[in-house]
């Protein structure tokens, strides 16, 4: 099965696709941490999209369509993907669906996970997570038991998005508004959208993906 987790920044898509990774043994595929990776290891691609992604903006078509064009070549892909932060403009959803037909791959669904700005912005800005193993934290919600040291592997390093501040976030919040919900329309005139509530807690949240998936 591969299905697109789409949604806001902050409404819970890593998450969750980290959740059926786990649950389904399905792979996730996040242009996001994608271009993190190309980031900190200084290639390329990863200097021409830093900037633009500290500032909350999409870094260009061509970039993140070869991304996932190289990415889908893997069979690792073969059981099932989750395309998480990917397509986020028409331009890439059309790309998508031509390079699914190349490879014969199918779409199964679009998994639309709603959720309001503020609890986002809240979501985001006080996030952070384990240097070491990427164990993840909130400044408000989950914090260390023991302050400063990783609760899951005693590292005391943490590490937090540069983009991840309310004024990056807004522009993110406002990006997606423009550019990626577009393709709400775009999937519901397909027949291949399904839409879950984001706001609800985590394990519901994957009841509900889990339903509408089905
Ligand atoms: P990307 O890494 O994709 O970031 P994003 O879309 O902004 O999404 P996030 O990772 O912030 O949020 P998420 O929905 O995965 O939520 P999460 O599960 O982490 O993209 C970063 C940048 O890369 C972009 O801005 C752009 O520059 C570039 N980029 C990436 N893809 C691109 C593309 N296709 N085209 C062009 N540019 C691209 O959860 C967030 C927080 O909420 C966590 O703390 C989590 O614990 C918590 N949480 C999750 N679910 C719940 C819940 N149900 N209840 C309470 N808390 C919850």
């Amino acid at each position: 099965m591969n299905i697109i987790l789409l949604g806001p920044p902050g409404a819970g898509k890593g998450t969750q696709a980290r959740i059926l990774v786990d649950r389904d043994g399905m792979v996730q595929l996040s242009t996001g941490d994608m271009l993190r990776e190309a980031v900190a290891a200084g290639t390329e691609i990863g200097r021409q999209a830093k900037a633009v992604m500290d500032a909350g903006d999409l870094v260009t078509d061509e970039i993140v369509i070869g991304i996932i064009s190289d990415r889908l070549d893997r069979p690792d892909v073969k059981g099932g993907a989750i395309f998480d932060g990917f397509p986020r403009t028409l331009a890439q959803a059309d790309a998508l669906q031509s390079l699914l037909a190349e490879k014969g791959m199918a779409l199964d669904a679009v998994v639309e996970m709603r959720c309001d700005d503020e609890e986002l912005i809240e979501r985001v800005v006080g996030r952070f997570t384990c240097a070491h193993c990427g164990e993840g934290y909130h400044a408000t919600y989950k914090m260390p038991d023991k302050e400063g040291v990783c609760d899951k592997c005693g590292s005391t390093e943490f590490k937090h998005r540069p983009d991840d501040n309310r004024e990056a976030m807004q522009n993110r919040l406002l990006v997606y508004y423009k550019e990626t919900s577009p393709l709400i329309g775009y999937y519901h005139a397909k027949g291949s959208l399904k839409s879950v509530d984001g706001t609800a807690a985590i394990d519901t949240v994957t009841a509900s993906i889990a339903d509408a998936i089905r």
